[in-house]
C-alpha cells in the first residue's frame, strides 16, 4: 500500500451540521497531521461504513436538537464502534438521540470566551489544568446526559453548565466549546488528545499528500476536457494553475491579461515565473481597453465594476479566439478558496451549497462562457494553499507574496485613473518596495504600498514653486485583512522613500504616511 493509501486509511469524517466553524473543524484535523473530509450527516451508517474513516466528528450547528426538523444521525451510525465527537449540536445530538435531555438555556445564551473546569481526569484533557478557557456559542444546554454518560467539565460561573461528556467506554465523547477555534487556547491539544490519544491515529498523512489527492481529484474531474484559468499572478490562481497542470497538462490553458493595473514589471515577472514552472501564459494586452473603459470614472464602486466588466469582456473574448484556434474547452478553472466562500448559513445548505463572493475580476465568467466551474481550493485556507504551493514548487515570489486587490493600482489611485497617473504610482510605489526591502522589512510586513491622491500640494523646486501631487505610503500588519494596525516603520525608511519619490519623480511633491489602522480606515484607499 502507498504511502498515501495507508495514510488516507485512517482518516476523520466530519459531518456538517452547518457550522460557521466546520472548516476550521477540518483545517484543524489536517494541521494534525490527519486526512479529513466534510460530508453531509444525511450520510446513512451503511455509507459511512462503506466510506471506511477512522473517526466522526460531529459539527456544531445553528439549529436547535428539539425542533422537528432539525437535521439527526442515523442512530445506526453510534453502534459503528467507531470513535465520535460531537461538538456544540453535535454534542447535543448526541445527547438527545441516546437518551439525555436538551433544553432551551433557562437564562441568556452562552457567547464568547468563558472559563470551564474539568471535573474528572480524562485523556480528552490529557496535559492540560482544571481550568481551561474556551470559546462558547451555544443557547440549548444539556440538562441530563444519556444513560451511561459522565460529565467530564462544567462551565465555571454560574448557571453551572455541562461542557463536556463521554460514554462509558470512551467510545463516544461530547463537548459543549469549540475546540477549533484559536480562541480556545488549548484546543488543538484536547484534538490532538482525542484523534492520537484516544482514537488511536498515528497522524501519518502530510500537508504535501494533498498535493496528490488533489491532482487525482482533477485527473478524474476533468477526464477528457480541456481547461481555461486566468491567472492574476497571485498565489491563489497560480496554485490553481500548477496543480491543474499537474493534472491534465496541456489540456489546461493559463491566461494572463495585462489590464495595465498591476505593479511595476509584474507582468513580465508572472511571465518569467511561469515560464520557468513549464507552464507558459497565454498573455492578453488589454491596457488601452481597460483605461479606456475607466475615463472619467471617479467613484470607487463604479470603478471596481468598470474593471470586473471589462475584465469578462476581454477574458470571454480571448476564450472564444481560443476555441476556435483549438477546439471546444470545457471547464473554467478558477482559484477560488475557503475565505471566498460564504457559510449561507443553515445546515440545509452548508453542504457544498455555499454561495460564492464574486471574484473580483471573474465573478459572473463562468455563466457567461457556460463552462463547467472547477475550483479545486475551494475547501483551503490562505495558510494551506500557501503550503500547497511550496510543495508543487512555486517560488517564494509568488506564494509569500502579500495580498494584491483584483482591481489593482486603479483603486490606489484615488480619482480618475489615466496612464500617466498609473505610471507615477508604479514608480513611487517601486521606490518604497526598494526601500522596504533594503531595510529587510519585506517578509515582516503584511501588506505595504503606495497611494497616489488627486490633490496637488505646493513645493519648492530650487528657486521655483512646484505643484504637483501627494503620495501616500501605507504599511500594515494584519492576520487576515479583516482588522489591521499600522506599521510603525522605522524614520530612516521613510524618510529615504520620500526623499527618493520626491526626488525620482517631480511630479510628485509631496509624501505623507498614512497612521490609520483598520477599524477605522480600511486598508486600501478605495
Ligand atoms: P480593505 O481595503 O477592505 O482590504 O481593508 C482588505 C484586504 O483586501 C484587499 N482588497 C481587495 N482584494 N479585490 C481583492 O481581491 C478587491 O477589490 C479588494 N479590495 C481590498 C486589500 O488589499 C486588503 O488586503
Amino acid at each position: 500500500m502507498g504511502r498515501e493509501a495507508e495514510a488516507k486509511g485512517e482518516w476523520v469524517l466530519i459531518l456538517d451540521f452547518g457550522s460557521q466553524y466546520t472548516r476550521l473543524i477540518a483545517k484543524a484535523v489536517r494541521e494534525l497531521e490527519v486526512y479529513c473530509e466534510v460530508a453531509p450527516p444525511t450520510l446513512s451508517a451503511r455509507e459511512v461504513r462503506e466510506r471506511g474513516p477512522r473517526a466522526l466528528v460531529l459539527s456544531g450547528g445553528p439549529r436547535s436538537v428539539y425542533e422537528p426538523d432539525a437535521p439527526r444521525l442515523d442512530p445506526q451510525l453510534y453502534e459503528l464502534g467507531l470513535p465520535l465527537l460531537g461538538i456544540c449540536y453535535g454534542m447535543q445530538l448526541i445527547a438527545q438521540q441516546l437518551g439525555g435531555r436538551v433544553e432551551r438555556s433557562p437564562r441568556q445564551a452562552e457567547y464568547g470566551v468563558a472559563d470551564i473546569e474539568i471535573v474528572r481526569a480524562d485523556p480528552l484533557f490529557a496535559g492540560l489544568s482544571r481550568k481551561e478557557r474556551v470559546w462558547m456559542s451555544h443557547g440549548d444546554v444539556i440538562a441530563e446526559v444519556p444513560p451511561g454518560f459522565v460529565p467530564l467539565a462544567y462551565s465555571a460561573g454560574e448557571p453551572r453548565r455541562l461542557a463536556a461528556m463521554r460514554d462509558a467506554t470512551g467510545q463516544i465523547y461530547g463537548v459543549q466549546f469549540h475546540p477549533e477555534v484559536h480562541h480556545t487556547p488549548h484546543g488543538l491539544q484536547m484534538l490532538r488528545n482525542w484523534l492520537r490519544g484516544i482514537c488511536g491515529l498515528r497522524g501519518r498523512w502530510r500537508p504535501q499528500d494533498l498535493v496528490g489527492q488533489k491532482v487525482q481529484e482533477l485527473r478524474d474531474r476533468l477526464r477528457g476536457k480541456r481547461a481555461l484559468i486566468a491567472v492574476s499572478g497571485g498565489v491563489d490562481s497560480s496554485v490553481a494553475a500548477v496543480l491543474t497542470h499537474r493534472a491534465i497538462g496541456d489540456r489546461l490553458v493559463p491566461v494572463f491579461v495585462d489590464t495595465g493595473l498591476l505593479r511595476k514589471g509584474e507582468p513580465e515577472r508572472v511571465r518569467r515565473v511561469f515560464e520557468r514552472l513549464g507552464l507558459p501564459l497565454r498573455v492578453v494586452d488589454a491596457r488601452r481597453e481597460f483605461f479606456e473603459r475607466l475615463k472619467g470614472v471617479t467613484d470607487p464602486e463604479r470603478k471596481r465594476k468598470a474593471i470586473g466588466e471589462t475584465f469578462i469582456r476581454v477574458f470571454e473574448r480571448e476564450a472564444r479566439r481560443l476555441e476556435r484556434e483549438r477546439g471546444p474547452l470545457d471547464a473554467l478553472v478558477q482559484g477560488t478558496i475557503y475565505s471566498d466562500v460564504i457559510e449561507s448559513g443553515g445546515a440545509g445548505t452548508a453542504h457544498g451549497a455555499e454561495r460564492i463572493k464574486s471574484h473580483h475580476n471573474v465573478g459572473g465568467l463562468p455563466e457567461r462562457l457556460g463552462f463547467e466551474l472547477v475550483e479545486p481550493l475551494r475547501d483551503l485556507f490562505k495558510d494551506e494553499v500557501r503550503r500547497l504551493g511550496r510543495a508543487l514548487g512555486l517560488p517564494a515570489e509568488i506564494v509569500d507574496e502579500p495580498p494584491f486587490p483584483g482591481p489593482g493600482l486603479a483603486v490606489r489611485v484615488v480619482g480618475e485613473v489615466t496612464p500617466e497617473r498609473v505610471r507615477l504610482l508604479q514608480e513611487a510605489d517601486a521606490i518604497f518596495r526598494e526601500e522596504v526591502a533594503r531595510a529587510g522589512l519585506q517578509r515582516a510586513i503584511w501588506q505595504y504600498f503606495a497611494v497616489l491622491l488627486p490633490v496637488r500640494s505646493v513645493a519648492v523646486r530650487g528657486d521655483g514653486r512646484g505643484y504637483g501631487y501627494v503620495v501616500a505610503l501605507r504599511a500594515v500588519h494584519s492576520r487576515d485583512g479583516m482588522t489591521a494596525d499600522w506599521v510603525k516603520l522605522p524614520y530612516e525608511l521613510l524618510e529615504r522613500a520620500s526623499s527618493r519619490i520626491t526626488n525620482e519623480l517631480p511630479e510628485v511633491t509631496r509624501v505623507v504616511y498614512d497612521v490609520t489602522s483598520k477599524p477605522p480606515g480600511t486598508i486600501e484607499w478605495e
